[in-house]
């Protein structure tokens, strides 16, 4: 499996209230059929529902939500601005995740993709995730399937993290 890796400064972190309208900007620059702000506030107050940022030069150039589950983390909504594309910040949003992963012993991600999004397809491929099983119907917005994409930590990841609690 690839490792994951980046060399890219950027900044992550939690979302707070303020971030939204950044949030929401870029949201709609990404998808076709945007979150609303009401979606992103009802989803953030799930419990385990969980909003990170991640910043370069003091912009919010990109977000991730996800929610905790006991086995897995669920990545519910994800996109970088335009602007900040394929200069690694996606990449080290989803490298903050797998370091979850050894960290509270659940050991997968996973996400749904819609079929025709070939560039996220791409870019979670590159970084070690693989289709699992396709999703039909999957959408209320357009008659499209989606992929289930995970990720599994590697087992030496595994390994390691129960050595150190044992120590
Ligand atoms: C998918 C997305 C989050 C990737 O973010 P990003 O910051 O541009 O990704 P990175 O720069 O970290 O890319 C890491 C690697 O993934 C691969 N990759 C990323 N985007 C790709 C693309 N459009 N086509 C092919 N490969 C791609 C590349 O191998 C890239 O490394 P490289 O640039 O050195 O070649 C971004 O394209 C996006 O916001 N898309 C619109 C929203 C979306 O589809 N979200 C996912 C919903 S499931």
């Amino acid at each position: 499996m690839p490792s994951i890796n980046s060399n890219q400064a950027c900044h992550i972190r939690w979302m707070i209230r303020r971030d939204l309208p950044f949030v929401l900007n870029i949201e709609n620059a990404s998808f076709e059929f945007p979150w609303t702000e009401d979606e992103f506030i009802r989803c953030l107050r799930q419990r385990d529902c969980i909003g990170m940022v991640a910043e370069r030069n003091e912009d919010v150039a990109g977000f991730m939500i996800y929610e905790l589950h006991k086995n897995r983390i669920h990545i519910l909504s994800f996109a970088v601005h335009p602007d900040y594309r394929r200069q690694g910040i996606g990449r080290s949003m989803v490298d903050k995740l797998v370091s979850k992963l050894a960290y509270q012993r659940r050991n997968r991600i996973v996400l749904e993709v819609r079929e025709t999004n070939l560039d996220a397809q791409l870019f979670f491929r590159q970084l070690g995730f693989r289709a699992t099983s396709v999703l039909r119907s999957f959408y209320e917005d357009t008659p499209e399937d989606a992929f289930l994409m995970q990720y599994r930590a590697a087992a030496e990841t595994a390994t390691n993290e129960e050595s150190r609690r044992a120590a």
